[in-house]
């Protein structure tokens, strides 16, 4: 993910920003550690012997929490931190920041559900940076979307998958704004695949405890959803393949089956990309839209569109309307505002 400039000021700021911008809503314990590492010289200077790519506060912090790290005082985290640095360290250097959120099924399932009324066909699926693969399961999971007056009820039709595990498919709560063009019924899913550079096994228990080590301490609901969701997945492992998006994807896309319409799409990933990578990425979609009738489903964070025609603004939108939220983009055009984690879809 981005990082900061280099250098000691750097690291700090970049904790001390976590900490007072990015973590309090969500975290009060995530703050208040981010807060603490931030004037704490030692473990600055510890986290500085990390590559750079390394030094991230959700890395360090999840990898804390994956090792045992309980809320508690920042006193009470710092000495667990020195007490298992070298285990720290380790964990940091092996894994990545792979959040996997199902609950961004909310906010695709509309487009998706609009691309497979229109086409008539059933929807095969390929994710590219999936990590786990659990947004490949829109048609499993149960939906409330709710406009403030009335909540839309979908859930998975009966009969098309395996019975759901104990406690049932999760239930994605998604508030709505706008004209969100809400399906009847889920669409159906005949094939579904991803790619991603590290994929997660959720048939590994390290994995999956990586998975829940990356919500945030305070997000319980988060970690059932994401329980839920491991447990539908697991019935039905999706197709993962190993390795970068620009050199996957097209023989994945080959792999679909051709009556069904092919969907690609991507959440929280062109972040990780530099230009060049994403004109490369935009250039195999506008190929496949033209070669295989592929359609293209975007939602990332405004500021590193992939839209087809190559352009990172949207002129219309301030930035303060976007700040923290996902623009929903199909086919190059933006169509919706979305809650990182699918938990809001404003319409446009
Ligand atoms: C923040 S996670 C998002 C996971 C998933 N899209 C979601 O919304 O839950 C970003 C994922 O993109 C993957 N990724 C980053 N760059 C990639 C690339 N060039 N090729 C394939 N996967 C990539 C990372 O390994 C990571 O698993």
């Amino acid at each position: 993910m981005p990082s900061p400039s280099t250098g000691k000021a750097g690291t700090a700021d970049w904790y001390r920003n976590f900490g007072t911008i990015d973590a309090p809503a969500s975290s009060p314990c995530y703050a208040e550690w981010s807060v603490g590492i931030a004037g704490d010289p030692e473990l600055i200077a510890r986290i500085e012997q990390l590559p750079h790519t390394k030094r991230q506060p959700l890395l360090i912090l999840a990898a804390a929490r994956f090792l045992g790290a309980q809320i508690a005082p920042y006193g009470e985290f710092r000495e667990f931190l020195l007490a298992r640095w070298d285990d720290v360290a380790r964990i940091v250097l092996s894994r990545a920041t792979q959040t996997n959120e199902a609950g961004r099924c909310a906010t695709l399932l509309p487009s998706l559900a609009a691309i497979a009324g229109s086409t008539g066909r059933p929807l095969a699926l390929i994710e590219v940076g999936a990590s786990a693969g659990l947004a490949l399961y829109p048609d499993r999971y149960a939906y409330e979307y709710d406009d403030g007056s009335s909540v839309t009820r979908l859930a998975p039709r009966a009969g098309e998958a395996a019975p759901a595990p104990a406690g049932g498919p999760p239930v994605l709560q998604c508030t709505v704004a706008g004209r969100v063009p809400l399906p009847a019924e889920l669409p159906e899913v005949v094939w579904r695949a991803g790619i991603d550079l590290n994929p997660l096994d959720i048939s590994n228990p390290d994995d999956v405890a990586w998975l829940e080590a990356l919500i945030w301490p305070e997000q319980d609901f988060r970690r059932e959803r994401l329980r839920r969701a491991i447990a539908i997945a697991q019935q039905d492992p999706p197709l993962l393949v190993a390795g970068d998006l620009n050199e996957q994807l097209v023989s994945l896309a080959g792999q679909a089956p051709p009556d069904a319409v092919l969907v690609v799409f991507h959440s929280a990933v062109m972040a990780y990309l530099d230009s060049s990578q994403r004109n490369a990425f935009r250039s195999t979609m506008a190929t496949l839209a033209a070669e295989r009738g592929c359609h293209w489903l975007s939602n990332e964070g405004h500021t590193v569109l992939a839209q087809a025609d190559g352009s990172v603004v949207v002129p219309e939108m301030d930035d303060a309307r976007l700040k923290g939220r996902f623009l929903l983009v199909q086919d190059g055009v933006p169509v919706g505002i979305a809650g990182p984690h699918g938990q809001s879809l404003e319409w446009l």
